[in-house]
């Protein structure tokens, strides 16, 4: 219980199944085992200039969507992050010891670069350092993360490591990725190849109505099915039993994977029935969004305790870090 977890949460874009049934129900595990500190990673958004109404509507969304699918605010620190700017003070602290050379470095730098030439501005050099920031200023321990952001923790480790050389302090503890407790699944998309993503435009949302989702799963692709017996399935076909695999009874799943190796498969079926279960799944968050959303005061006092917490904790390591860096009063 004495670890510290924490994750920054893309403000962009609605939940689609593939989010959920991966990092967030680990999250909403994990809130029961551990300290956890959930943050709304606005400031971030702010490399790409999204405009005020806009930032504030996802925001509100993508707070929404969390609470509906089960993060609950008394059992874990759920923030916005700019409701917490202690934040950017580390931030520009740990600015004065990041390297512009290691910063360019950074696969995701070059990624952004590359995507948009004309947008490579300071914020997305040092979007390391805010990482770090955010990491750092609860001393958080285990960092449930992905692949894609191993490069930043690395970071992060290298900003923890190097304020304690330069102050002579072991302060700061180095944080670990976090391996996920729940397995973690893939989700596909549901056309063919790949896997489910908002700029691939293959995902289901869970706030999407079940006609949207019928619609959607079943325009899958699919074949005529199998000629052979106890064939392998085809890439778009066993994405279809992966999603299935998710969000279905296993006996669900031994079905319609009998049919298969028998040759009577009638993907129609299967993916009425996957429809359905999805449906199933996402019905219930899809109203608690809805309630949600609509419960202004509910979604203020979500955000006044969270920044409450939060703002406790991150003043506590801004106050030491000011002392170690010298900033004393007269
Ligand atoms: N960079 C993360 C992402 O794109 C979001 C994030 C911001 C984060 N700050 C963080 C994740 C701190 C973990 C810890 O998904």
């Amino acid at each position: 219980m004495d670890d510290i977890v924490l994750s920054g949460i893309r403000s962009t874009g609605k939940l689609h199944l593939g989010n959920y049934l991966g990092a967030l129900k680990n999250f909403v595990a994990m809130q029961h085992e551990h300290r956890c500190y959930f943050f709304i990673a606005d400031y971030h958004s702010l490399t790409t200039h999204p405009n005020p109404a806009d930032l504030h509507s996802s925001v509100r969304q993508v707070l929404a969507e969390y609470l509906a699918a089960g993060l609950d605010p008394d059992r874990c620190t759920l923030y916005v992050q700019s409701d917490v700017p202690e934040t950017v003070e580390l931030y520009l602290l740990l600015n004065m010891n990041a390297y512009k050379g290691e910063l360019e470095r950074c696969t995701s730098f070059k990624d952004k670069v590359r995507q948009n030439p004309d947008n490579v501005n300071a914020g997305l050099l040092t979007y390391p350092t805010l990482m770090a920031a955010d990491i750092l200023i609860h001393r958080a321990t285990k960092i449930p993360v992905g692949k894609d952001q191993e490069q930043h923790l690395e970071m992060t480790r290298t900003f923890a490591n190097r304020f304690n050389r330069i102050y002579g302090v072991d302060y700061f503890t180095e944080p670990k990725a976090f391996a996920f407790t729940q397995k973690l699944v893939k989700i596909p998309g549901l056309d063919g190849s790949g896997k489910m993503g908002k700029s691939e435009g293959n995902a289901i949302y869970l706030t999407d109505t079940p006609e949207a989702i019928r619609k959607k799963v079943m325009k899958a692709l699919t074949d005529s099915g199998p000629t052979q017996p106890n064939q392998p399935k085809p890439e778009y076909i066993q994405n279809l039993f992966t999603i299935m695999e998710a969000v279905s009874p296993p006996d669900t799943v031994k079905h319609f994977d009998d049919l298969y190796n028998s040759c009577q498969i009638r993907y129609g079926n299967m993916k009425k029935q996957l429809a359905e279960d999805i449906v199933a799944l996402t019905a219930p968050m899809r109203e608690r969004i809805d309630a949600i959303m609509a419960d202004t005061d509910y979604l203020h006092r979500v955000a006044a305790q969270g920044a409450e917490k939060a703002r406790a904790s991150a003043a506590k390591t801004i106050a030491e870090v000011r002392e170690i860096i010298g900033f004393r009063p007269m």
